[in-house]
């Protein structure tokens, strides 16, 4: 059982609560990939996905969520909806409670807008990802792909590539498998790596090399040059020459390595576009297990507002 209303980010969550999503996420994937989308646990209830922020794989994951688990689903972008007019965050929340929204997943530009939402609602809130924080079902997804490729999280090496400085799915990741009992190490222009990563448990690699030797997941990050201020590197073709993963450095991981990309890529500047497309790429499962991740979390928060009377 969930031990809160919304799923928010995985700094404040358990290994427990994050197994028991796993868990379940492993069942509706097996399930969804036989063929079954048609189930009635969300039956009656009304998921809203309220984005602010462009995606194509987390909001077209939380939408099918709905609808394979029986929800009424409807979709609200910021530029078709009244917060074009200065409608707030918290007027919002309040129509969407008013219409009797159980569930509201959102994509939001600022850190801390889906707790203020939260906080606020009476429906269950998800965060799709928030600013520079958190996006929690991205992690939880990257996980279940690594526990089902490995087994077991326990023990891993996670060498994670890339701009972690703007990336809310660095954050997440170290939070989430660090709790898991997995190892993080990043690697990236010192620019790109937040003041304090190494105490919130992170291994700060120096080499592409250090980070990647025995790693089990070398998981590359998008640059995100739409968050940049500015000068954090001198060229993207630097940084691909210098600190992109390359074709022959896989054979520094360990043998049964995985090559991960929370999306979209950036083709030939994190990865190499045969590694993207290799073998050893889980970059499309790491998408099947997003689906089946959003319903897990969708099935379990709804569990628990109806034991609390919600
Ligand atoms: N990984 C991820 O958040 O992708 P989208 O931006 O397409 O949702």
């Amino acid at each position: 059982m969930l031990k809160s209303k919304d799923l928010l980010g995985l700094r404040d969550i358990t290994a427990e609560e994050i197994t028991e999503i796993l868990d379940l996420a492993e069942s509706y994937k097996r399930q969804v990939k036989a063929g079954d989308k048609k189930f009635s646990d969300l039956k009656g209830k009304t998921l809203v996905t309220l984005f602010y922020e462009n995606s194509t794989r987390t909001r077209t994951s939380f939408e099918l969520a709905g609808k394979y688990l029986g929800a009424h689903e409807v979709n609200i972008s910021a530029s078709s909806s009244s917060v074009q007019k200065g409608e707030t965050l918290i007027d919002t929340g309040k129509t969407l409670d008013a219409l009797q929204t159980d569930f509201i997943a959102i994509r939001h530009p600022m850190a801390g807008a889906p707790h203020l939402l939260g906080k606020t609602v009476r429906a269950s809130v998800l965060n799709g990802g928030d600013g520079m924080n958190e996006h929690p079902t991205q992690a939880l997804l990257d996980m279940l792909t690594m526990r089902e490729t490995f087994g077991s999280l326990t023990g891993l090496k996670v060498a994670i590539m890339g701009d972690i400085k703007h990336s809310r799915v660095a954050k997440s990741n170290l939070f989430g498998l660090s709790k898991m009992g997995a190892e993080v190490w990043v690697y990236a222009p010192r620019t790109l790596i937040p003041a304090g990563f190494d105490e919130l448990g992170a291994h700060i690699a120096r080499s592409r090399e250090e980070a990647i030797d025995s790693a089990n997941v070398v998981m590359g990050l998008r640059i995100q040059l739409e968050r940049q201020s500015g000068g954090l590197f001198p060229s993207l073709s630097e940084y691909s020459q210098f600190y992109g993963v390359k074709d022959n450095m896989l054979k520094l991981a360990a043998p049964n390595a995985i090559i991960m990309h929370p999306g979209p890529v950036n083709r030939g500047i994190e990865l190499t576009p045969s590694l993207i497309d290799g073998e050893q790429s889980r970059i499309e499962d790491q998408v099947t297990s997003g689906l089946s991740v959003r319903m897990a979390a969708l099935k379990l928060l709804c569990e628990y507002r109806e034991k609390n009377g919600l």
